[in-house]
This record gives structure tokens, sequence and C-alpha cells, in this order.
């Protein structure tokens, strides 16, 4: 199996829409660099530019009927470029990567949610991607119907705003069920692998999910060590 070497920290974020990842990863990020860490923040889908032009596709709601196979099949060309482009360079260059979704999300709803099962997620993998593995993977777990609730809320305040957000709310308007689906395929992945992914309850403020968070990456990866 290829690995990469590298010196710096990948370290990502998962969770349902509207979990708090994007709250969360910016927190950390703050918190890493009053430390003196050289941070990268990125995400996925996305990340480079031909990955925003891959993004769009996926997460626009005027993209439809687009099949399980070919969604899976973008967002690991997205993920190829990004890896290629941003990640790479940025682990070799000693910086911490934190990465909005990774491939874990990938196993959850193309894998879980469009029951594509884990096999073809992995393998893509693989092929792809090199097998390329998180130094560390925060998995923030929380109530499917309270979190995709908020996702919701927050992108009809952003729809139609006069500052033009892109619309991206293509997985938001799936079944609860998919949702259940997803959630089950990411605590198996957590279950799977507990050396790389640590699942933090994500339900209490953003305040109180932060400090669990930089607590496990204190404990984990020795980052953010408390000076005093
Ligand atoms: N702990 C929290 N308690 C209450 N509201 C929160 C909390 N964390 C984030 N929010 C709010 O919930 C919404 C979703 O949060 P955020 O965008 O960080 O989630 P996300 O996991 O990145 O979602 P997505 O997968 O859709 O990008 C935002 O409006 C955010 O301000
Ligand atoms: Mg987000």
């Amino acid at each position: 199996m290829p690995s990469h070497s590298h010196r710096g920290r990948f370290i990502t974020f998962e969770g349902l829409d509207g979990c708090g990842k994007s709250t969360q990863l910016e927190r950390l990020a703050a918190a890493l660099r009053k430390h003196g860490c050289h941070v990268v923040e990125t995400r996925e889908p996305g990340g480079t530019a031909t990955g925003d032009k891959i993004r769009k596709l996926l997460l626009d709601t005027g993209t439809s009927d687009l099949s399980s196979l070919a969604e899976l099949a973008l967002m690991f060309a997205s993920r190829a470029q990004h890896i290629k482009e941003v990640v790479q360079p940025a682990l070799a260059e000693g910086r911490v990567v934190l990465c909005d979704r990774f491939t874990d999300s990938t196993e959850a709803y193309q894998g879980g949610g469009r029951k594509l099962g884990s096999e073809p997620v992995l393998a893509l993998h693989h092929i792809l991607c090199s097998d390329l593995q998180p130094d560390l993977t925060i998995l923030m777990d929380s109530d499917v119907a309270h979190s995709v609730e908020r996702a919701r809320r927050r992108n009809s305040r952003t729809a139609g705003s006069s500052r033009g957000k892109p619309d991206e709310n293509r997985f938001e308007q799936e079944s609860r069920a998919f949702f259940g689906r997803v959630r089950q395929a990411y605590l198996a992945i957590a279950v799977r692998e507990p050396d790389r992914v640590a699942v933090v309850d994500a339900r209490g403020t953003p305040a109180e999910t932060h400090a669990r968070i930089l607590e496990v990456v204190r404990r984990r990866l020795k980052l953010a060590a408390r000076t005093a």
C-alpha cells in the first residue's frame, strides 16, 4: 500500500449537514494559530478552482437526475485534484491542514445514504487518493432531525440574499431515512478506525463543542498543548 510521508498534520471534520463542522473548523484554526501553528483551512468538495466547479454541480439543487455513481465519481474527481494541488503541498511544508469533509463523507453519503456500500468508496480512495489518511478525524455526532433542520434554516436565510450565496441545498433535501443511514455509516467508520476517528458530541453550544475538540486535538496530536 503506498503511503504518503508528510511532516504536517491532516485533520478532517465530518458529520451531518448543519452539525457545526464549518463553525468548529474555524474555531480550531484560530486556536491553533494562537499556539503558533501554520494552519491551512480547506473543504471538500472544492478547495481548488476545478473542485469548486465540481462542488457547484454537486450541491446545486438545479442538478437533477445525477446518478449515484456519477455523484461518487465527481466527489473523487474533486478530491484527487484537491490532494494534489492543496493538501499534499501543505503537508509537505509542515502545515496543519484542516479539511471540512473528506473521504468519510463519501463513504457515509454515497456509500451509506445512496446505498453504494463502502467497498467502491474505499477502492476509489486507494486508486485515486493513494489511500491518504487523516492523522485525526473529528466526527461531530448530532441528532439527525436537529442538524438537518439547522442547515435548512441557515440556507433559507442565505438563499436569495443580495450577497449572492451559492445554492448548496441538494443534499439537504434528502429524507430523514437517508440521513439516518449517513449517520450509521459514519458511526461504523468510527468503530472500524478508532485510532483515527474521534467521535465528539456536537449537541451542545459552539463553545462546549470547541472545548471538546480542543481536548481531543491536544490528547491525540499533542498540538496546542496547554502552556501554563
Ligand atoms: N453548537 C451549535 N448550536 C447552535 N447552532 C449552531 C451550533 N453550531 C453551529 N450552529 C449554527 O448552525 C448552522 C450550521 O452550522 P455550520 O454551518 O457550522 O454546520 P456545517 O456542519 O458546516 O453544515 P454543512 O454541512 O451544511 O456545511 C449555522 O447557522 C451555525 O451558526
Ligand atoms: Mg459547512
